[in-house]
């Protein structure tokens, strides 16, 4: 059993946002709704009056994102309690801006650094940004259930016994379909060589809160990982967090580079939710996503045994492979109903009025988050069963394929992208 902290069930940043907007204050700063005064009504109508006191700026009573002294301050130490880490950074532009941070943060122009080549577009706009030279790693491929991998131990001991220069190593841990890669063998191998490790952890904001789940790269001891508090806990869309656990990077310049990335002007509703799905994932994260793991087994069983066209990859399966799995996402391979993911994730949304966050050539992604239920894996099986029903089309033989990384580095793609070469769209 967990030993909770009692400084856990404080909220100590929306608590101040909640006594300041139950005050009126009369407002002479931005934004320039007032409040919500001349908030359009028809928007308001919807929503209510009361979220727009929650929409200041900075002032000493609710803070300063960028030096923080009082109640954000706080809520990113507890945070940091939470998720047993030297430090988290509070983040306004999800992981995408996290993601620029740590390569600034990690690198100097012209060091090298180890990525995986399936990576979120953030990282060429970590690459461009801090003037590295990539070393990419091609992603291993499964034609057998038609997906790409994340980056593995050999892949990375390989890459570090032929480029012994590269100064970090870059892991997007787990995918979006939820597959998790051997993050504590990378970590112990790289830092037994100096090297820096970060983590696209977008994925995997749960995983640490809950002991069926995969190793989280907190847990893993990556020196700079990046989790999307929204994408799978509740916060609000673009918070995010930074989490700093390292002797190889300096703090401070962390500090200032997450600084430099971030608006003036955070959204404090934003800053309020990831204090609070910091909170409830803390205190109820266990029990919370043992009900998501027990809907999303459910489903993936119900569409295994009874949709004939359908497959979803189990968690043993994707150990066999020597990944591990991440058993609240739903992978459902569609090959055999002779249309593509791509075709049943808009049947799906015109038809039947669900909507998926991702789907491929093959799969369709169906994510779920603390919010998520067995009534919507229900729906989602349901719609699956009659789209079988319905389409019966011949198997594609579409073969997973990613372009071959044999073409060799010449020069950085920050150059490339500064070029006066670049041709103009
Ligand atoms: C692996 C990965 N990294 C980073 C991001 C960017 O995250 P955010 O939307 O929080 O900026 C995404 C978004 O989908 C992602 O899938």
């Amino acid at each position: 059993m967990k030993k909770v902290s009692n400084l856990q069930f404080k909220a100590p940043l929306f608590d101040t946002l909640l006594a300041h907007a139950k005050r009126n204050v009369t407002s002479f700063h931005c934004p320039g709704h007032k409040n919500g005064r001349s908030i359009d009504k028809e928007l308001e109508n919807y929503t209510g009056e009361e979220v727009y006191k929650f929409d200041v700026t900075v002032f000493d009573e609710v803070d300063s994102l960028h030096d923080p002294v009082g109640p954000i301050k706080k809520a990113q130490e507890l945070m940091a309690q939470a998720y047993d880490v030297e430090h988290s950074f509070f983040l306004v532009n999800g992981t995408s801006v996290g993601n620029m941070a740590m390569f600034l943060a990690a690198c100097d122009s012209g060091d090298s650094i180890i990525v995986s080549r399936s990576s979120h577009k953030s990282i060429m706009a970590g690459i461009i940004m801090s003037g590295v030279w990539p070393i990419w790693v091609q992603p291993e491929i499964n034609q057998n259930l038609d997906l790409i991998f994340s980056t593995t131990y050999s892949q990375i001991r390989n890459a570090l016994d032929r480029y012994p220069e590269s100064k970090a190593v870059f892991i997007t841990s787990p995918t979006y379909n939820g597959v998790v890669t051997e993050l504590s063998k990378i970590v112990d191998l790289c830092h037994r060589r100096g090297k820096i490790v970060l983590v696209d952890e977008a994925h995997g904001a749960h995983l640490h809160f809950n002991q069926q789940l995969p190793e989280s790269a907190v847990e893993a001891g990556a020196d700079l990982c990046v989790q999307s508090t929204h994408k799978t806990l509740s916060a609000m869309s673009q918070g995010s967090a930074l989490h700093f656990n390292s002797k190889l990077i300096d703090f401070n310049r962390v500090k200032k580079i997450v600084s430099m990335l971030q608006t003036t002007s955070p959204n404090y509703l934003t800053l309020a939710s990831l204090d609070l799905a910091r909170r409830q994932v803390y205190l109820h994260g266990e029990e919370n996503f043992d009900r998501v793991i027990k809907a999303a087994e459910w489903g993936r069983s119900c569409i295994n045994n009874n949709i004939s066209s359908m497959k979803c990859f189990t968690r043993q399966e994707i150990q066999k492979l020597g990944f591990d799995l991440d058993i609240t996402k739903l992978t459902v391979n569609v090959t055999k109903t002779g249309l593509s993911g791509y075709e049943i994730e808009s049947i799906l949304a015109k038809e039947y009025n669900i909507q998926l966050d991702y789907a491929d050539l093959f799969n369709l992604v169906a994510i779920m988050g603390e919010g998520s239920n067995k009534t919507d894996v229900e729906i989602f099986v349901k719609a699956l069963e009659s789209i079988n029903k319905k389409y019966h089309g011949k198997q594609k033989n579409w073969i997973l394929k990613i372009p071959s990384l044999a073409t060799e580095m010449v020069i950085r793609p920050r150059e490339v992208f500064l070029s006066n070469n670049t041709k103009k769209s």
